[in-house]
């Protein structure tokens, strides 16, 4: 990446919001520890961001949640506390060693029972969700590759309803994300998202930059019409 822009304060404020309006809890802080031990990349979403998809997905009555990258299941037990008991969240993972992580983190943290993860190449199993009988969601997290981002785009729409709400991850990058030249392999895929949606009628969307322990990047929301 072009450039490392930090700031220490940026995780410093993020711990004092997390002080403030989180709090501790025991099976979130032990699933980051888990993954940690497993040798999974440091990539899950920070807490202050996770209680934000918890509180869109809340907002939103969300019943059915589609999360795209599990990782080890971080980000999708702050989503899973959304449901209500009759909920259902269903999360993609490629990678098998980092899904079985994510299964006993998920199951620890008590919601396990909403939770489905299928173990494969997202697009693979989102053209068998289109095909299957419940296909609709009523949020959808996209965080997996972003050189699949605009593939993604295209199933959330195709497994959504008027009102379904999509948010993917990772969409500013260090603010290369408007870099047509950039030399993050990610950056293209991301722009493609963003072209993607420009003058679509039928979604309306907006990003949002983040800093914070996560250092420079942001989120893109979208609701479909
Ligand atoms: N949402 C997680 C972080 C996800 S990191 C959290 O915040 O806790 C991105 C994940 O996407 C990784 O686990 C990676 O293995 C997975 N991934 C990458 N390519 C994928 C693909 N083609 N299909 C499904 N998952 C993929
Ligand atoms: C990367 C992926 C993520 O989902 C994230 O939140 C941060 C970094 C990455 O692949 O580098
Ligand atoms: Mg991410």
């Amino acid at each position: 990446m072009a450039l490392a822009v930090s700031d220490p304060r940026w995780s410093a404020v993020d711990d004092y919001i997390a002080g403030k309006l989180i709090g501790e809890d025991a099976a979130l802080a032990a699933a980051l520890a888990d993954n940690r031990r497993a040798g999974l990349p440091a990539i899950d979403v920070s807490p202050a961001q996770g209680k934000l998809l918890q509180l869109l997905a809340k907002g939103v009555g969300a019943r059915r949640i589609l999360e795209i990258g599990t990782l080890g299941g971080y980000s999708t037990i702050w989503l899973a506390r959304a449901l209500e008991p009759d909920g259902r969240l269903v999360t993609l993972e490629l990678d098998p060693a980092y899904a079985a992580v994510a299964r006993m983190n998920i199951d620890q943290a008590g919601v396990g029972d909403l939770v489905e993860i299928r173990i494969g190449p997202a697009c693979d199993t989102l053209a068998d969700l289109c095909g299957g009988d419940d296909a609709s969601f009523d949020f959808i997290f996209v965080d997996a590759d972003k050189e699949n981002y605009a593939a993604y785009l295209g199933y959330a729409i195709r497994l959504s309803r008027p009102g379904t709400m999509l948010v993917f991850d990772n969409v500013v990058r260090e603010g290369e994300v408007m870099n047509p030249q950039s030399d993050d392999p990610k950056v293209p895929g991301t722009r493609q998202l963003y072209d993607a949606l420009q003058d679509n009628r039928r979604i309306d969307a907006t990003a949002i930059q983040t800093v914070g322990s996560k250092k420079w990047d942001g989120f893109l929301l979208a609701l479909v019409q």
